[in-house]
């Protein structure tokens, strides 16, 4: 393993030995490989550059109590990728060899993977552009698909001291326009209001529903997810959030292993103050605890105080990090051993 102080790294890029890479060109992908090779060369009218013909996707290698390396749900990846992929227009990565070349970037690169319990895991970037060049508006007809991975810590610096969130005036996707899919123009249209809620003091932005700016929608990163009074989790429903693989595995986990009522549904902003807990759920995020939602100076804030997580929203975390950590039994089919 290599020598890291893994407990107090952060959210950062960190350039490990291998990762793979696999080339469309002629209606197909080739073999595809390993290289040492961080660089990207590509021509200048390549279509990622013109008209930002990109996905990806992200999830994480954990190191277990048993010592072994594993990855949680990799096959939704894989789906969710093909998905963004359809939509953008570009060829689709197949879903087995999306898994093996997880796999091969996890094995090549097994000294990065942090140790257990060090708070520290192999986030995995696994993403595809437009390589062919491309004057006039229309896909491109060559592309590249590759995986890189890097240690990281926590997406918050803080741990898990909760959040302070600001109602954003930006909207980060359009009505039947792209927040579904995880393309990286989403998140190049969220950079702005990113930069002017920071600037504000802010940790992150709440947005709207882009139609009626009266609902929830997600942040620049991650999903929503709430708790009420009564114990009931609630996850906002759209069709503009990306469908997250840890919203979606938390609903599972708090229905059948914590015996708790979910409902998925439109969250309206004028209902906020009701809700006892708040948190945002991603693969970067794991679980981060909301504090207070701030809507043009007013501020709502939760039950759950500024402090620590809510008791129900500390339970999921245990839970769903118990079964990535393989400290509790997981539902069948959601941890891929790797070695
Ligand atoms: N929403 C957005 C905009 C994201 O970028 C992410 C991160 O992937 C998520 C939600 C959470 O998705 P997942 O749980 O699949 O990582
Ligand atoms: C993730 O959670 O994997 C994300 O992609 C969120 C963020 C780093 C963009």
């Amino acid at each position: 393993m290599k020598n890291l102080d893994w407990s107090n790294i952060g959210f950062e890029y960190m350039q490990t030995e291998q990762r793979y890479v696999s080339n469309y060109k002629d209606g197909s992908w080739d073999e595809g490989g390993l290289t040492t090779d961080a660089n990207v060369v590509i021509n200048e009218c390549a279509g990622i550059l013109q008209y930002c013909q990109e996905c990806f996707e992200g999830l994480k290698a954990y190191r277990t109590e048993d010592g072994s390396i594993v990855t949680f749900r990799p096959d939704l990846n894989a789906e969710r990728m093909m998905d963004s992929a359809a939509r953008l227009e570009m060829p689709q990565f197949p879903k087995e060899r999306f898994l093996a070349a997880v796999d091969a970037v996890v094995k090549a690169n097994a000294d990065w993977v942090p140790p257990y319990g060090s708070g520290a895991t192999f986030y995995l970037r696994p993403y595809m552009f437009a390589s062919g060049p491309v004057i006039g508006v229309k896909p491109a007809a060559e592309y590249q698909f590759r995986i890189f991975g890097t240690p990281v810590g926590p997406y918050f610096k803080g741990g898990v001291k909760p959040l302070t969130l600001c109602v954003s005036d930006f909207d980060r996707a359009a009505p039947h326009g792209t927040g579904h899919i995880k393309a990286g123009l989403n998140y190049a249209m969220s950079l702005h209001a990113h930069s002017v809620a920071h600037a504000a003091g802010y940790d992150e932005n709440m947005f709207l529903d882009p139609a009626t700016r009266t609902y929830v929608e997600e942040t620049g990163g991650a999903n929503f997810l709430f708790i009420t009074k009564d114990n009931e989790v609630v996850t906002p429903k759209s069709d503009s959030i990306l469908p997250s693989i840890t919203r979606r595995s938390l609903v599972y986990v708090a229905e059948h292993y914590l015996g708790l009522k979910v409902t998925q549904r439109p969250v309206a902003l004028a209902e906020l103050a009701d809700f006892a807990e708040c948190g945002l759920c991603g693969t970067a995020a794991v679980i981060s605890p909301v504090g207070k939602v701030v809507d043009h100076g007013k501020e709502i804030c939760f039950a759950s105080g500024m402090t620590e997580m809510g008791p129900i929203t500390k339970k999921l975390y245990d839970t769903l990090t118990g079964i990535q950590m393989g400290r509790i039994e997981a539902p069948e089919g959601w941890i891929r051993k790797i070695m």
